[in-house]
């Protein structure tokens, strides 16, 4: 079974991307042009983030990169003459490098997009056969990340095999995560990290590695070719499934598959369910806030992708949550929270519509200094939800039938004093309850 496969799977993975100075070693915390802007982007766009940031108090919380996505450069092709990509001198009229030092000058990152291929999703140059210059350029520039994308592949560099992404968007899956119809489906001994798609990523990952400049590397080969597997030794982040959406149904979705990998997700490298999308399309603020809760407890890359100049203040609000986010960067626990009961459904079902409900993670002294305990109503109408102490991983040895623990409401800052038990929260539809439980009582 798929799920109970991926899970057991825990062979050992070569060693990871470790930077200096830390960088990667806890999931990236920033805003990315593309969820906000898409292609209509410029440097004062890119500016202005970057400068609410900081004003919204974004930077204070850890948020730090500043990314440019897709169409940042001339269309037409690269310098003649010295093979670069060239900024788009229109959009950004000191270059990137323009725009790095302003970003610096703030004290935040700054980062860049391309794609393993021949030309970017929106059909831009990209680096496929030009890593090294490319690699080179960043580095010149001032940048500090790599959003890497998976576009422009040319049919000669496309996989022998077929990997199958339980993702609704290929349709090559059953509901409940078995692959269907992959007539080219790889032999049971097959190495992906030998795989095309994986050796495009690695050049990518060897040119960054020898430029004097340390660049994050964020793979987006939307979990194609087992990159659970390779993607701890060739980036710091990999999405593990499809693009995200700013609907309710695609946010579940890809919770649900990512809560079956979450044995990967560790320091120095972490699956990406792909960037928030809080404040956008129609999502309720109850959506809005069970997107962040789990996104921060699975240790996701937590990117922002909403225009900052008009945000809302509860979207704010969201973003800004403190214990979400000191889980999120704990400096001593790599590991994300994990689910420890599925609540609507059995145990370990796979259900794009129904992710798991009940989940729970350390955190050590350095951070929250206790449990963070998630409850999720990922049904249509409001509900109740109830963590027994008796249930939880982390709190089950401690428990004494009767005994109780110190509850803090993570949304309201609350203290819920001395909770015997069991904490019981009436959600609304889809709708998130989020608890820090301290010590014993
Ligand atoms: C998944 O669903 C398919 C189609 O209904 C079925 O053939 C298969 O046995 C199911 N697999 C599991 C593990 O339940
Ligand atoms: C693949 O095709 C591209 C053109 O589409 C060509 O530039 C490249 O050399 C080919 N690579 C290999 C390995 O055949
Ligand atoms: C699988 O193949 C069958 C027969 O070709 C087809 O009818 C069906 O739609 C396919 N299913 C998916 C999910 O692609
Ligand atoms: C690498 O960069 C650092 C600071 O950015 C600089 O001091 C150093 O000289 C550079 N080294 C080389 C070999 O270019
Ligand atoms: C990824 O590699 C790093 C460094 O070797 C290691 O600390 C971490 O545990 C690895 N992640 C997983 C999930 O194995
Ligand atoms: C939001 O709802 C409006 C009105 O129902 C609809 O036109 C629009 O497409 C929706 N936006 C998104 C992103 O789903
Ligand atoms: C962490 O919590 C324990 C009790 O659970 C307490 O003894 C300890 O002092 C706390 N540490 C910090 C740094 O707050």
């Amino acid at each position: 079974m798929w799920q109970f496969l991926t899970l057991s799977l825990l062979v050992s993975r070569a060693t990871a991307l470790v930077r200096p100075d830390g960088v990667g070693r806890v999931p990236a915390l920033g805003w990315n042009s593309w969820n906000a802007y898409n292609c209509e982007i410029d440097a004062d766009k890119i500016l202005t983030a970057a400068n609410e940031v900081v004003n919204l108090g974004l930077k204070s919380l850890g948020y730090e990169y500043i990314n440019i996505d897709d169409c940042w450069s001339v269309k037409s092709g690269r310098d003649p003459t010295t093979k670069r990509i060239i900024p788009d001198p229109d959009k950004f009229p000191n270059g990137i490098s323009g725009v790095a030092d302003q970003v610096h000058a703030l004290g935040l990152k700054l980062g860049i997009y391309s794609s393993a291929g021949l030309t970017t999703c929106a059909g831009y140059p990209a680096s496929l056969g030009y890593e090294e210059i490319d690699a080179q350029s960043f580095a010149e520039w001032g940048v500090d990340y790599l959003k890497y994308d998976n576009c422009g592949v040319p049919t000669n560099l496309t996989d022998q095999y077929t990997y199958c992404v339980p993702d609704s968007t290929d349709g090559s899956y059953f509901p409940n995560g078995t692959c269907v119809n992959l007539t080219d489906a790889a032999p049971a001994n097959y190495n992906w990290a030998t795989s095309t798609t994986a050796k495009r990523y690695t050049r990518m990952r060897n040119a960054l590695l020898n430029v004097n400049r340390t660049i994050l590397y964020s793979l987006c080969d939307w979990g194609q070719a087992d990159v659970n597997d390779w993607g701890n030794a060739t980036g710091n982040s990999w999405r593990m499934s499809g693009d995200i959406t700013p609907t309710w149904s695609r946010i579940a979705e890809i919770a649900n598959e990512n809560s079956f990998l979450l044995n990967y997700a560790n320091f120095w490298g972490y699956p990406d369910p792909d960037m928030l999308e809080v404040g956008n399309g129609n999502l309720t603020l109850a959506e809005n806030r069970a997107h962040f809760a789990l996104w921060a407890v699975m240790k996701a890359p937590l990117i922002i992708g909403t225009p900052l100049s008009t945000i809302d203040q509860s979207h704010l609000t969201i973003l800004s949550n403190a214990p979400l986010l000191t889980f999120h960067q704990d400096p001593l626990i790599g590991r994300p929270a994990y689910p420890y009961k599925w609540g609507y459904n059995a145990d370990w079902t796979f259900d794009p519509a129904h992710p798991a409900e009940y989940w729970s993670g350390p955190s050590s002294a350095e951070a929250l200094n206790g449990t963070l305990v998630v409850m999720l109503n990922s049904q249509e109408t409001t509900q109740t939800r109830t963590a027994f102490w008796k249930e939880v991983p982390e709190l089950k040895d401690l428990y004494r039938r009767g005994g109780g623990f110190r509850v803090r409401d993570a949304w309201t800052g609350n203290d819920l004093g001395c909770v015997r038990d069991k904490y019981s929260v009436r959600l609304g539809a889809h709708d998130v309850g989020v608890l820090v439980v301290g010590e014993v009582c």
